[in-house]
């Protein structure tokens, strides 16, 4: 190449690129995604009140979608039985209709993050069914009603099922029994006719599992009941499931006549303890430096694999246009994700599509271009 032409390309390279690291933000997912898809990212406090800088110029221009990471769930907004917090809640939706971004709810029935009093009797002991369910109507009105024609759809009940398939041994089967789930959707659909009501759950690429969360599916359809979608909430290594998995898992779920929204996607590149998949926030493990592999940044290679990683997954999602209406990630930087801290504390992970300082990672410009329909 003759200097100048050279010159001339590199000052045309360097100003795109410098545009794109500047503005974080160039081209836009949510532009690029089919019609019909959402693209949404998880947002704490940090993020909706602008103390997260890169967060804040991000979310508005990338994507379409947002849902709270901890703000709606029953310990954060219903710590006592007495006191509801809506505070941090109330500034989530309304940052969401600031922005014009659709608000998700997550999550109205869960084991996790739910306060003790939740299911504790009145006189000691654990409650009674009666108790339980009063509990959770009540719950579900307040926390859906507030919000009514505000939230675009709701994880009604979370993780419910256990890895071979059978409900999950929580306080709410136990107290309520089977028909717990029903109720929760029986009572959020009451609370919001019109929200759109999710199953939510992980690991479903296993087809034991998958075949729990459908049988609650048919379980709710039987009942006259109405579900939108199940929620495949997406906490994916960077070796598995694969992508026939995840195709195969969406397939399972158009097959039973629903869609797919993906709920919580970020892929884990640290090290797991064997057979360590998904989400089971039970699951903490101690710190061990042995596994804080990459303290100083991802090697480029690790870069380079992560994209294909999510080049591969959004090829899938892709392939299912039209079944998968919504997918959302689990935050927006590096920083802040929630795997800097599971399964293991304090460590230094690289799960999303923006590096700690905000910059697009070669993970995004691959979702960018499998979108655009070039790789
Ligand atoms: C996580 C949050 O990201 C953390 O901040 C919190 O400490 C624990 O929960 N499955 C879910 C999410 O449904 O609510 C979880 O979010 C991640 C696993």
């Amino acid at each position: 190449m003759r200097g100048w032409a050279r010159r001339g390309a590199l000052t045309v390279c360097a100003a795109w690129l410098a545009g794109t690291l500047v503005s974080g933000q160039a081209p836009a997912l949510k532009q690029l995604v089919p019609n019909g898809m959402l693209i949404g990212a998880a947002l704490g406090q940090r993020q909706w009140d602008g103390t997260d800088a890169a967060a804040a110029a991000i979310v508005p221009v990338q994507f379409s979608s947002v849902s709270p990471e901890n703000a709606l769930k029953w310990g954060p907004v219903h710590p006592e039985a007495a006191r509801y917090n809506f505070e941090p809640a109330d500034r989530y939706v309304a940052y969401a209709e600031a922005h014009g971004l659709a608000a998700i709810g997550h999550v109205l029935v869960w084991h996790q993050q739910t306060p003790a009093w939740v299911f504790a009797g009145e006189g000691g002991g654990r409650a009674s069914r009666e108790v339980l369910l009063a509990r959770m109507r009540e719950h579900i009105q307040a926390v859906v009603g507030r919000y009514r024609g505000r939230i675009r759809g709701w994880d009604v009940v979370n993780e419910a099922v256990d890895e071979d398939g059978s409900l999950r041994k929580t306080p709410w089967l136990e107290i309520i029994g089977e028909d717990y789930i029903a109720k929760a959707f029986e009572f959020a659909r009451a609370a919001d006719p019109k929200a759109e009501l999710y199953y939510n759950d992980y690991n479903l690429w296993k087809p034991a599992k998958l075949a729990g969360a459908l049988r609650i599916v048919r379980g709710l359809k039987n009942g006259g009941m109405r579900i939108d979608a199940v929620g495949e909430q997406g906490h994916w290594l960077i070796g598995e499931p694969s992508a026939a998995e995840i195709d195969a898992t969406i397939a399972g779920i158009a097959a039973a006549g629903l869609k797919t929204v993906i709920t919580e996607l970020d892929v884990d590149v640290l090290p797991r303890d064997e057979g360590m998949y998904g989400a089971d926030l039970s699951q903490q493990r101690a710190y061990q430096a042995s596994t804080n592999v990459y303290p100083d940044g991802l090697p480029q290679e690790q870069q380079e694999r992560l994209a294909r990683r999510y080049a591969d997954i959004f090829r899938v999602f892709l392939k299912h246009r039209g079944h998968v209406s919504r997918v959302t990630l689990w935050g927006v930087t590096d920083l802040y994700s929630w795997l800097n801290n599971f399964p293991v504390r304090g460590r230094v992970n690289y799960p999303l599509l923006w590096d700690r300082q905000g910059r697009p990672k070669p993970a995004f410009q691959a979702v960018v271009e499998v979108l655009k329909g070039v790789r």
